[in-house]
């Protein structure tokens, strides 16, 4: 088959590799039929993620039709239409039991395109397979169903969630990237009164726009602090959530939420940020971080299923799989492109 490979930082190719084939008796084969790109596979080309090793088939999103099944799996059957999930799960780790899939101890958690091969590829070895992938309901588009891989659960979980945001809040999304603007989504899923977005870049604030923020600010030219004081009675935000993962974003994530609120960590950090400890004592702020567990994911389902999300203006680019290398392309000149997210499709009849 034919798979995108990492080769050590900044070097990748789609070249021929061995099929996958069944090592555990809870594998599934998947052939995919959509895949996209993530913010992390160019953290991975980077360089940024060490324990992912050259030779290494990168992706830990697609939809696809199960091929063949292990032994011990008893709920996928060749044929069945599939999400395969972010996260894998074993189903029966302490964290497992407790919803917390990002944390499992046995085998799981982000392991696709990081510690084993990945989905983007014509076929995927997706182990634990019938705690890992959700079918496909039908009626639901493979494309709609694929941003159920990890940005919306990521979003939904890690954002909204963990922010508790409630009806009327006002909530201020710092980064407004393919998660920043997945956040837009599920927040308007909990009516709040407002939404307002913050980036630096102009085309990610229309894209924001367009996906329902009532706000779209630019902390280059706007005053991000005075209009959020306008807003809510000079008191601050309900929920501030970050989703850029720089010091900077983070401070002011915490600066803009009012007394009693919540800040919802999402961006991936690479340097410490400071935590202003002797002005935010008084606040009863609540803060939280996490890793997405994509326990949301059935729920996202039903929500997409009943036309409650539309989630595909996420979709701004369009190839087939064996247009790999120039979907990554365009998806690393994200500012100049305006991609968002990209759909990789096998080519009917493959
Ligand atoms: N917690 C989790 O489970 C989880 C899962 C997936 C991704 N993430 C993280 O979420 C974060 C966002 O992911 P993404 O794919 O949307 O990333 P992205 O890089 O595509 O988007 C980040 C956005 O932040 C904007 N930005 C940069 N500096 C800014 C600043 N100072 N002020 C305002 N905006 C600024 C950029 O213009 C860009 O639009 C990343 O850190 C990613 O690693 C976390
Ligand atoms: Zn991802
Ligand atoms: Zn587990």
């Amino acid at each position: 088959m034919k798979a995108l490979v990492f080769h050590g930082p900044g070097k990748r190719s789609w070249e021929d590799v061995p099929d996958p084939r069944i090592t555990d008796p809870t594998d599934a084969i998947v052939r995919v039929d959509a895949v996209t790109i993530c913010g992390t596979d160019l953290h991975i080309l980077g360089g940024d993620v060490p324990e992912v090793t050259d030779g290494r088939i990168l992706g830990h999103e697609a939809v696809g039709t199960v091929v063949e099944v292990g032994p011990s799996v008893q709920n996928l059957a060749p044929g069945d239409r599939v999400l395969v999930s972010c996260i894998t799960s074993c189903g029966r780790c302490r964290f497992c039991r407790e919803g917390r899939y990002g944390q499992c101890l046995g085998g799981g958690g982000w392991i696709l395109g990081h510690l084993v091969d990945g989905t983007q590829a014509e076929l995927v070895r997706v182990p634990f397979a019938d705690n890992s992938t959700h079918r496909v309901p039908e009626g639901v588009s493979d494309e709609q169903m694929l941003m159920l891989a990890d940005i919306l659960p990521t979003s939904y979980e890690v954002g909204v969630l963990n922010g508790c945001v409630r009806p009327a809040d006002v909530v201020v999304i710092v980064g407004a990237g393919p998660i920043g603007l997945a956040a837009i989504l599920a927040t308007r899923l909990l009516s709040p009164s407002h939404v307002v977005a913050v980036d630096l870049a102009d085309s990610r604030l229309e894209a924001a726009r367009e996906l329902g923020a009532d706000l779209a600010l630019n902390p280059g030219r706007d005053d991000v602090a005075a209009v959020v004081r306008d807003l809510t009675d000079g008191l601050g935000a309900d929920v501030t959530m970050e989703a850029v993962g720089v010091p900077a974003t983070f401070e002011q994530a915490v600066e803009l939420v009012r007394p009693g609120g919540h800040v919802a960590n999402i961006g991936v950090h690479g340097a410490p940020a400071t935590l202003h400890l002797e002005s935010i004592w008084i606040k009863d702020l609540t803060i939280t971080t996490g890793l997405v567990d994509t326990h949301s994911t059935p729920t996202l389902i039903g929500l997409v299923r009943s036309g409650k999300l539309d989630t595909s203006p996420m979709i701004t680019h369009r190839f087939t799989l064996d247009e790999f290398e120039e979907a990554y392309d365009v998806f690393g000149r994200a500012a100049e492109t305006g991609a968002l997210k990209v759909l990789l499709t096998a080519k009917p009849g493959d």
